[in-house]
């Protein structure tokens, strides 16, 4: 028996930076983010006697995966098996192999994370016995936190939850895809790989003197953006979403060691994006996730100047997104 799915990265509004609980990614806080339609990466699962996992670059040549991915993936995968056990919906093959055919240009500096463990979190699920959205939100969060947020369309906000058992975290879904039309134009000023990824990045989060002062604003920070977003307030989404974003690259900054995630050139552009909104009254924010890349998100009225703003950058790939809604099978 073989499942094929499909799913896309999120962009997160209110970010998720921290775990409780590293080995079961247990998150400190809630965190919130948009699902977007694109680019996709598709797997293929099949009952196989042992595992192993074979990847694809967009144009179909054969990527060779490092031991470090080889191993997560395995180690996702065992954890999925022992979550289906515990909630008793094992109905699962010993083993599997998979085909991960990524769509995410290497040049998009977009975290493929969020997608390759919500997609694989998909098609595992189709295996077991009548799995919920929520569990099959919990599967993907074993791989990648954020992943989590991907199985649902739209406005997905992440739950934090309390406890240590496997299910005490999951994602839901606070409004639709159809529900606001809102763009990504994502603007990737460097292509060096990132330095500190975002696993072994979350456990430094809390040696920031600033880490305690985050943890006590996001509740308030989380509620004010499901609050935008289902009045489709754009300022105050703006204003919530900017501050969360700064407030995350100031811990990282602030930890030993210090993660410096941004560039001159992001700095720059945000400067620019102030700027332009101010002169033509656009509904446009910024936000950056564990690198340099600005994702500008807009409506779209906004969409034909931030789309020029964004091609006039030299030396930046840009890459545009819609609103997605979220893994699936096929
Ligand atoms: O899911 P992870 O472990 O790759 O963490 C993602 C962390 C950020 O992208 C920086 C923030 C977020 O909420 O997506």
């Amino acid at each position: 028996m073989s499942v094929r799915a499909v799913s896309t990265p999120n962009i997160a509004l209110i970010k998720y930076w921290s775990n409780r609980n590293e080995e079961l990614r247990l998150p400190a806080a809630d965190s919130l983010s948009m699902t977007l339609d694109r680019p996709t990466v598709e797997v293929v699962v099949e009952y196989a006697e042992r595992f192993t996992a074979r990847s694809f670059e967009p144009d179909g040549t054969a990527r060779i995966l490092t031991d470090k991915e080889s191993k997560r993936l395995e180690k996702h995968f065992l954890l999925v098996k022992k979550y289906l056990d515990t909630i008793g919906a094992a109905v699962f093959p010993a083993s599997v192999s998979l085909e991960i055919r990524s769509k995410i240009p290497k040049s998009v500096g977009l975290a493929s994370s969020a997608a390759v463990f919500s997609v694989l979190a998909e098609a595992y699920g189709s295996f077991a016995k009548k799995l919920s959205r929520r569990d099959v939100s919990i599967l993907a969060r074993l791989g990648s936190g954020s992943a989590s947020r991907s199985v649902f369309g739209g406005f997905v906000a992440m739950i934090a939850g309390e406890g240590e058992t496997i299910g005490a975290s999951y994602a839901e879904q606070v409004a639709p895809e159809n529900h606001w039309k809102l763009w990504d134009i994502i603007i990737v000023p460097s292509h060096k790989e990132k330095e500190t990824g975002s696993t072994e990045g979350h456990a430094l989060a809390r040696t920031s003197p600033l880490f305690e002062a985050r943890l006590r604003e996001i509740p308030n920070r989380q509620k004010m953006c499901i609050e935008a977003i289902r009045q489709k307030d754009f300022e105050k989404l703006q204003r919530v979403a900017e501050e969360d974003c700064l407030d995350m690259h100031a811990v990282m900054a602030s930890s030993t060691p210090s993660l410096q995630y941004l560039s001159e050139e992001t700095h720059r552009i945000i400067r620019d994006v102030e700027e332009l909104r101010t002169r033509e009254h656009l509904a446009v924010l910024y936000t950056m996730d564990a690198g340099p890349t600005v994702h500008l998100i807009c409506d779209e009225s906004a969409l034909p100047s931030v789309r020029a703003y964004a091609h006039t950058q030299k030396d930046c790939t840009v890459f545009e997104a819609s609103i997605g809604r979220g893994s699936h099978t096929l």
